[in-house]
């Protein structure tokens, strides 16, 4: 008889289990850490050991991962794919053995190779005659998703082998089991960047790497830093036979053109397994990606085969998993960072608490939807997780502790910089400060402003910006032009000539054109094509300024989120003050009186093609040259009248205006014929 309370504890932990199974393997985003996941199903599983006829067959404890998302075309894998058993520290990795050896022939000598056990996801890759066809998720171990069109992106997957001429044939058809991961440092900076653009940021490399395999844009996986790891051959048919040893399997692979974990090690006896995962135990820092532990192979894959499978968990291979580095400790408060791009992330102070020998007080917490959606709250007990060299983060609350003291976080209405109002795009996770005088964002906006297709100042580099904003030289980018000797000799590097050079710069920048002034503001949305549209059609900054978001979006160009970015840089009295100190040091902000019609016209006629590069972006030069009458072509004919010719030139269009005789002029001779040496 089974006891009422453990058949009601079982059914409990199969519908927690099944859940966060849910969020794990289809949203990526657990709301448990894997230590307590890890307890929930060793809890389950030894109630079913202690009482086989509560076993189903749709416990967790039955199958692996969670079913194809709907989707993605559905593959059935030629062979199960299998999960792993765990042994936590070395004890439990001897009773392992212990537990096999029984099942062995008396005196069986084993031999083992150690991998690491990577933190990805399992990908099964199909090839036939060496091409790959098709590659899957592991699912749910029989039926996985077609990631295909995904996995194609990834560079290191072998498309065709062998790789190297020299490799040996593949046979007809063969599929191999890999890790997909991304390493610790493109998952860094990888977040980094899609915060700035403030897009989703990821928990940990093994959410980065889900989440990117099954986009169901494949031109979006493309852009993301995936790895590859390859280690067993999950079917093979035709000749020669497959290698018979897991470590053979290794160099078999590596020779077909897959990557292979180069920490693999082969190990004589099992002794020698144990001390090669302790070593990893301790260096698991070093490694490029996360390992949440090693993994301990039987070498002969025979006798690893016919000691057969317990429920989804082959015998003859055990995880040796290294403690998990996470913790539980009081979120004390939750305060904001203001990025250099403007985006506002939210980060969690902590009570300080020691995890893996490095006391925690500060936790990364993503972005506000995060907060919502894990509903962290100030005063929560949190597990804390701190992942290779990863940033530490925030898994979830621990609900079942809460006091109803804590505080539900409402994310700021206002930049904790500056106190001016924030920004939320529709459609995008991040929140701005899209104030251009914001402190913590003023070095970038300066090095923007300065940089080339902006106003082009080529000494005021990077540095330079920081060292005028700690010096509280400049409050915004305006405060540039009103910079004067004496305060720049007292700067750190900079002498009577560097000085010099850099005032030199800025003035020059007074004869930027209207357009080039817009895009340097580095309003939100507008970049130089932009900025050429709104200054070709208002003509000046006053008219700009005026523009409604209804009058900016009859432009052809201009959707609805330019139109509401534009309109409200406009209001902001601090954006009108940057404007007006502009106009007082005499930059200009207003396009030239226009030439086309009333000027003269020395290009009239004319046709011209360009190749290399100029002074000036193309479009803007096309802009030129039709502006005097002249027309711009994209390939060289006998029509052609002039080939212009910059830096750098192409060698088709170059040799095809020789054949015909083109003459070629370069962009001063250009100027000349205008009539103008440099045009304003
Ligand atoms: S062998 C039949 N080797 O760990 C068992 N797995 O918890 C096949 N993993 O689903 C797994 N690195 O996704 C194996 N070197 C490695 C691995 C590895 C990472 C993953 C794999 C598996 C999970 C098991």
């Amino acid at each position: 008889m089974v006891p009422e309370e453990v058949r009601k504890r079982v059914e409990e932990l199969r519908r927690e289990i099944h859940y966060h199974n849910y969020r794990y393997y289809v949203l990526d985003s657990p709301v448990i850490s894997d230590a307590q996941y890890d307890a929930l199903m060793r809890e389950l599983r030894q109630l079913e050991e202690q009482y086989p006829e509560l076993v189903t067959p749709d416990s967790p404890t039955q199958r692996v991962g969670a079913p194809p998302a709907p989707e993605f075309a559905q593959v059935r894998h030629p062979a199960p794919i299998l999960s792993l058993e765990n042994a936590f520290g070395p004890e439990e990795a001897w009773a392992w053995l212990e537990r096999i050896s029984k099942l062995l022939p008396p005196d069986t000598h084993l031999d083992f190779v150690v991998e690491p056990k990577i933190d990805g996801l399992s990908v099964v890759l199909h090839y036939r005659d060496g091409v790959f066809t098709l590659g899957a998720t592991r699912g749910d171990g029989e039926v996985g998703e077609d990631v295909t069109a995904n996995l194609r992106t990834v560079r290191q997957l072998p498309l065709r082998i062998p790789v190297a001429p020299d490799g040996p044939q593949p046979p007809p058809y063969l599929v191999v089991r890999g890790e997909a991961y991304m390493t610790v440092r493109d998952f860094e900076e990888f977040n980094r960047r899609q915060a700035e653009k403030g897009e989703k940021t990821f928990a940990n490399p093994r959410n980065a790497a889900a989440g990117s395999l099954r986009q169901l844009d494949s031109r979006i996986t493309a852009q993301r830093p995936i790895s590859l790891l390859c280690y067993q051959v999950v079917a093979y048919e035709g000749e020669p036979t497959p290698p018979s040893t897991q470590w053979e399997t290794l160099q078999y692979l590596r020779a077909l053109g897959f990557p292979v974990p180069e920490q693999a090690t082969y190990c004589p006896d099992f002794a020698c397994a144990v001390a090669y995962c302790q070593e990893w135990e301790r260096k698991r820092d070093t490694l490029p990606y996360e390992a949440d532990g090693m993994v301990i192979k039987i070498n002969d894959l025979r006798v690893s085969a016919d000691l057969g499978v317990v429920g989804r968990t082959p015998r003859g291979m055990v995880a040796y998993k290294f403690p998990g580095r996470e913790a539980t400790t009081r979120l004390l408060d939750i305060r904001v960072n203001v990025g250099r791009t403007g985006v506002l992330t939210p980060y969690a102070v902590l009570e300080p608490v020691p995890i893996g020998g490095v006391v925690v007080t500060k936790a990364t917490l993503h972005n506000f939807d995060y907060i919502a959606e894990k509903d962290i709250r100030i005063g929560d007990r949190v597990i804390v997780k701190r992942a290779g060299e990863v940033i530490p983060y925030i898994v979830g609350p621990v609900v079942d502790v809460r006091t109803g003291e804590e505080k539900v976080y409402t994310p700021p209405d206002h930049c904790p910089s500056c106190g001016e109002p924030v920004t939320r795009v529709s459609g995008e996770v991040a929140v701005y400060c899209a104030n251009a005088a914001c402190p913590a964002q003023l070095v970038r906006r300066i090095s923007y402003f300065a940089s080339r297709g902006a106003m082009d100042i080529e000494t005021l580099g990077e540095k330079t910006a920081q060292l005028l904003v700690d010096r509280g030289l400049v409050r915004d980018v305006a405060d540039l032009y009103f910079l004067r000797k004496e305060d720049l000799l007292g700067l750190e590097g900079f002498a009577e000539k560097k000085a010099e050079n850099l005032l030199a710069g800025i003035e020059a920048s007074k004869q930027q054109p209207f357009s080039r002034v817009l895009t340097a503001l580095g309003i939100p949305q507008v970049g130089g094509v932009v900025a050429e549209t709104l200054a070709h059609h208002f003509r000046s900054v006053d008219r700009l300024a005026q523009a409604t978001e209804e009058e900016l979006q009859q432009i052809p160009g201009i959707g609805p989120e330019i139109a509401r970015a534009v309109a409200g840089w406009f209001r902001r009295p601090r954006h009108r003050e940057i404007i007006e100190k502009l106009r007082r040091a005499g930059v200009k902000l207003a396009e030239e009186a226009p030439v086309a019609e009333a000027g003269p016209q020395p290009l009239a006629g004319l046709t011209f093609v360009i190749t290399g590069t100029l002074s000036r972006p193309r479009e803007e030069m096309v802009a030129l040259i039709e502006r005097y009458g002249g027309k711009v072509t994209d390939s060289v004919s006998r029509k052609t009248d002039y080939l212009i010719v910059g830096e750098a030139p192409g060698g088709t269009k170059y040799r095809r205006a020789q054949e015909l005789g083109v003459p070629m002029i370069n962009e001063e001779q250009l100027m000349e014929m205008i009539g103008v040496r440099r045009e304003a």
